[in-house]
């Protein structure tokens, strides 16, 4: 048997840097993200390009980079009781990793569907975005909160998920077809690890007053996008998407000049909305457009984009079978 999973990045329309505080995040799935094509083995061997990573199937045994991720993933599955099944396979990513994306949480997201899938082991989908979380906590030192991994597993085509990251009570927003969402990437790049996000987390939880003023505002401000998304007032979005972006930028400084010129120039292109999306300093911007013009703010900013499509979260499928009886 072998085993195809993907496992989609996420871009998150509005509610940034409020998950490891409890707040709302409103994401979307996207149709970027990382395939995983492997079949059960005894150890785990996984190949992405050029680096290969071999570890025993309970995820013990000496890991670098990426592999740390792989590591960890496992060592928590084991923790949650998934049999000891390893994997070898192949990764391929058409999601661009550090442009704040949720690749990382892709990344753990697809190990632990493809790690399930081959110990014929269930979890919750939100049992396992948390097991995700601890890992990237576990394998890399990073705090990070739950919107990538619950935003990769819990994605829905044509609709943004509303997550509480408090009660983890979440529903699925439709969104209005006279949206199209885009994606710039600054091209700068961030690796969270080292950066200020930790600090953030810090700084947030000894209370310092503007940190806290930017997580209680953009919380407001997710509520009243929701509300505009379910009222089809899609020309409220502007507004708040600046707003969120201005508190990003003086309160909670995560924003680069080069990410504030960028939301700048995809106004100027013929956005109607845009803000930083993801953790800061640097990685990309999201912005909204109508679809005829969509093409033309891609054309008319420089820096890498796409026009993403809210998608469904991550999935397996079987793709053949080995020898032996059916
Ligand atoms: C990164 C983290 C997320 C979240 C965002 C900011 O993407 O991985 O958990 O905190 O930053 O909203």
């Amino acid at each position: 048997m072998t085993l195809s999973v993907w496992a989609p990045g996420r871009v998150n329309l509005i509610g940034e840097h409020t998950d490891y505080a409890g707040g709302l995040v409103l994401p979307i799935a996207i149709d970027l993200g990382i395939t995983f094509n492997v079949a059960p083995a005894e150890r785990i061997r996984l190949t992405s390009g050029a680096e290969t990573v071999e570890l025993r199937a309970n995820g013990a045994g000496k890991a670098n980079g990426w592999g740390r991720y792989v590591a960890a993933v496992a060592q928590e599955l084991g923790e949650l009781g998934r049999p000891s099944m390893g994997l070898e396979g192949t990764v391929e990513a058409t999601l661009p990793p550090g442009a704040g994306l949720g690749s990382s949480g892709a990344f753990a997201v697809g190990v632990a569907l493809a790690l399930c899938s081959v110990a014929e082991f269930e979890l919750e989908p939100l049992v396992m975005a948390l097991a995700c979380q601890r890992a990237e906590q576990r394998g890399v030192g990073v705090p990070s909160g739950i919107l990538d991994q619950a935003a990769s597993l819990l994605g829905r085509a044509g609709s943004a998920l509303l997550l509480d990251c408090g009660s983890l009570e979440h529903r699925w927003v439709p969104l209005p077809d006279e949206v199209s969402i885009l994606v710039l990437d600054s091209g700068e790049r961030h690796v969270h690890e080292g950066s200020g996000y930790a600090d953030r987390r810090r700084e947030l939880e000894a209370g310092v007053l503007r940190r806290v003023r930017h997580v209680e505002t953009e919380n407001e401000r997710v509520r009243a996008t929701v509300a505009a998304l379910e009222r089809g007032d899609v020309a409220a979005l502007g507004p708040l998407f600046a707003a969120s972006h201005a508190s990003l930028r003086d309160d909670y400084e995560v924003s680069t000049p080069t990410l504030d010129a960028l939301v700048e120039a995809a106004l100027e292109a013929g956005a109607f909305a845009a803000r930083m999306t993801g953790g800061g300093f640097g990685g990309s911007i999201v912005a909204l457009a109508e679809p005829w013009r969509a093409e033309d703010v891609l054309a008319r900013t420089p820096e890498r984009g796409w026009i993403v499509r809210a998608s469904d979260g991550a999935t397996r499928r079987r793709t053949g079978s080995t020898r032996g009886r059916a």
